[in-house]
């Protein structure tokens, strides 16, 4: 009787806005609080509490240990939502627990980092954000988010955009790389592609951006690292990605590891509090990283796990993922007057908030259908998709004598390298739940789309063991057995595709690296292949920028093809038999050795720029290497040609400036550009870049075609940030360079009055 009623007043709660309304508060916010009101402080902080999955479907109801204790907690309503419980089945049986056996029954929120795909992979994001294609990104994460979603999850742990400079960090391959600009707009392409217009929809999913804040700018590239940064940085680098993908609608965001001048992110309230839910006006929740609440005593700014949880909440984090302590401590804390109750309503409202927009209070097993969940996960359609993501990632760095595109009959092929049969690399690092060895290879690609005659030798492995994704993968350094056929090979063919890199475990999360050659014997491999047949092509497989230095010096063809996903093998094939016309362009600058990290193209100028010449020392250089990428960021090369020209500027009203350049495909094939747009602000009251890209835009052109294209700077583009996160426009004498990389040369000058 007593749950009755309890049921009726629930169903009221949050069906009926409630007449004691406040002027101006939505129909939503007023269920949210009848639904708080409801609540004890107990389960309250339940919505706060996060667990990783525990649920073993075909097993027993968990009995001992951690599993017990998160599975109790479950039935007392004290958990809100659980992460990498996948599948319809799996989902509705947690789903289940929480809606009938709790107090109140309130749905769960399930989390996943659906990074690049769950069962069809597309590219991993660095390659995706080499393409340039807002609508192929938009797209993409939106064929992850449908299968996620059909698979009964409901939030994604993505879209990541911390900037990096640095390609030792092991986390490039999940972001957008170097420039922030580029990914801002990639932000709010995924921000778009996983919640669609309607996060009520069952095929889309709430966006998490992470990680807030600074974690791309580890010390050395060295994961879970110090950050040391100004404010300044933060402000024009690191934040606006951020901004973009709230801008865009994000409703989550996942603070990170490390600290930030000091304070970890997790328990830093200027983040959080200050800005983003003040000044932002950011009214989604907050999650933190795996154990990041708990870590901040190993950061030793807390002594104990309830002096974390205090710091934590505190500081603006919502939601404890998986460190246990708000379930733990957050009660006592309020009841001692040391954490005020009000902050425990604020975290649950917001995380209720987002549960209701999900529609989860409306049908909380709206993700769960069984038929949905087949036909959605690995449709057909998914698999074209991913395709044509997958060739727009591809980056044609050097292509001598116009070796590329090679013909698709007449030719013998040496294929070399344990990467060209390598089913599973491809599928990358954050891989969802993919088959193992599910991708197409680039041998199987190159077979099927051409007759060309293939003898395929591995030269050496890549790895001793097969990579797990807990573990460090075991490269191998020593057996070199297969070296003489692989030679042998190279010797009787036209040309040799070698295909070499890094698997698919030595990028992501914890695989930073302090070198960045091809890793194991592949260098040795490729030096003495190159002895025997000197007609060589690179196609380099890495979830990272790497040094290519000895192949751009020696080798006729490179082609970076990063780690492409389920298709990969047939996007490269498309593209080295000239199917596909590559368009891609760096997303970070390619270095020369590992000693020039951090590298990044908009570097600013210091007090000694330039070379004083006769051999004198005393300017800003290295004395052993160039200052400059080998491959600039923004660089790719075409099967055809374009060329710029006709650059104007145009300044308007209300510190606006329209940029016109006309662009030619003078070459002999249809093509597609990015046409870049970098910007130097003469002198100002802050340091700035020497270059900044401001606008970019990608554009089909046929063989003879040329086209006039506009760009619109505003005071967003004109100004900068300062460390206060106040955006400064200040007037002035200002280059604006056009053309195909960062290395753009075409300038116009105009001033700001
Ligand atoms: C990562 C996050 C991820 C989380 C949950 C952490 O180790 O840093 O990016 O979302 O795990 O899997």
């Amino acid at each position: 009787m007593q749950k009755t009623l309890l049921f009726v007043m629930i169903f009221l709660a949050i069906n009926i806005p409630t007449i004691q309304q406040g002027i101006g508060q939505s129909t939503l916010d007023r269920r949210v609080d009848s639904l708080l009101s409801l609540m004890t402080l107990e389960e309250k902080i339940g919505q706060m509490n996060q667990y990783n999955g525990f649920w073993d479907v075909t097993g027993p109801s968990p009995s001992a240990g951690d599993a017990s204790q998160k599975y109790n907690n479950l039935r007392k309503g004290l958990v809100g939502s659980m992460l990498n419980v996948t599948g319809v089945e799996e989902v509705r049986k947690v789903q289940k627990i929480a809606v009938e056996e709790t107090r109140l029954g309130i749905p769960l929120i399930i989390g996943f980092d659906m990074i690049h795909g769950m069962k069809t992979m597309s590219p991993i994001p660095l390659a995706e954000a080499a393409s340039w294609d807002m609508e192929a990104i938009r797209q993409s994460s939106q064929i992850g988010a449908r299968e996620a979603a059909a698979m009964g999850v409901n939030w994604t742990f993505a879209p990541m955009v911390d900037i990096s400079r640095d390609a030792r960090w092991g986390r490039v391959m999940e972001g957008a790389g170097e420039d922030t600009y580029l990914a801002s707009q990639i932000a709010r392409a995924r921000v778009i592609g996983y919640q669609g217009d309607d996060l009520s929809d069952p095929l889309t999913l709430a966006a998490c951006v992470k990680h807030f804040a600074g974690y791309g700018f580890s010390e050395g590239g060295r994961d879970y690292n110090t950050v040391d940064i100004s404010r300044t940085t933060l402000h024009q680098v690191i934040l606006p990605p951020f901004k973009a993908a709230i801008d865009a609608g994000a409703r989550t965001v996942m603070n990170s590891f490390n600290d930030l001048d000091g304070i970890p992110a997790t328990g830093n309230a200027y983040l959080q509090r200050d800005l983003l839910k003040g000044k932002w006006n950011f009214d989604g929740f907050v999650v933190s990283d795996w154990g990041s609440i708990v870590e901040m005593v190993n950061h030793r700014v807390t002594e104990d796990g309830k002096a974390a949880a205090k710091l934590a909440v505190l500081a603006g984090s919502d939601m404890d993922m998986e460190s246990y302590l708000y379930v733990k401590h957050l009660k006592e804390l309020v009841e001692s007057g040391e954490v005020e109750e009000s902050l425990i309503d604020d975290a649950a409202r917001r995380i209720l908030k987002v549960k209701f927009e999900l529609g989860l209070f409306e049908d909380p097993y709206k993700y769960c259908d069984e038929e949905r969940e087949k036909t959605i996960v690995g449709h057909p359609d998914h698999q074209k998709g991913v395709l044509e993501m997958a060739k727009k990632s591809i980056v044609l760095l050097k292509n001598e004598n116009k070796l590329l595109p090679l013909a698709k009959t007449g030719l013998k092929i040496a294929v070399i390298g344990a990467l060209a049969a390598d089913k599973d690399s491809p599928l990358g690092s954050w891989r969802g739940l993919a088959e193992p060895n599910s991708a197409v290879s680039v041998l199987e690609g190159l077979q099927a789309h051409s007759q060309n005659q293939y003898t395929f030798a591995k030269g050496a492995e890549l790895v001793t063991e097969t990579p797990v994704f807990l573990k460090e993968v075991k490269i191998n350094t020593t057996d070199r057995s297969g070296f003489l056929q692989a030679i042998q090979a190279a010797k009787d063919a036209d040309v040799v595709i070698a295909v070499m890199g890094e698997h698919g475990f030595q990028s992501g999360e914890a695989r930073s690296r302090s070198q960045l050659g091809l890793p194991g014997l592949q260098q040795e491999l490729l030096e003495q292949v190159y002895l025997a047949n000197k007609k060589i092509i690179l196609v380099n497989m890495s979830g990272r920028p790497l040094d290519l230095s000895w192949a751009d010096e020696h080798l006729p063809g490179v082609i970076q093809v990063w780690h492409l996903g389920s298709q990969s093998g047939n996007a490269i094939a498309q593209v080295i038999f000239g199917d596909y016309n590559p368009s891609g362009k760096l997303p970070m600058s390619f270095p020369r050795n590992v000693g020039q990290m951090p590298l990044y193209y908009n570097q600013k100028s210091t007090g000694r720029p330039t070379n004083p010449g006769d051999d004198i020392v005393f300017w800003s250089h290295y004395s052993d290497v160039s200052n400059e990428a080998l491959y600039p960021f923004g660089f790719g090369l075409s099967y055809t040609q374009f060329d710029y020209s006709g650059l104007s500027v145009e300044t308007l009203a209300n510190q606006q400036v329209r940029v016109k350049v006309n662009l030619k495909n003078s070459g002999l094939r249809d093509g597609e550009e990015v046409a870049q747009l970098y910007l130097n602000d003469h002198f100002s009251s802050l340091t700035r870049p020497m270059k900044e890209l401001k606008g970019f835009q990608k554009i089909n052109l046929k063989s003879g075609e040329s086209k006039t294209i506009e760009f619109l700077l505003g005071p967003e583009e004109l100004g900068f940030y300062n460390g206060e996160g106040n955006l400064l426009v200040e007037p002035g004498e200002f280059t604006i360079m056009v053309g195909g990389s960062s290395n753009a040369t075409l300038s116009v000058n105009f001033v700001l009055r």
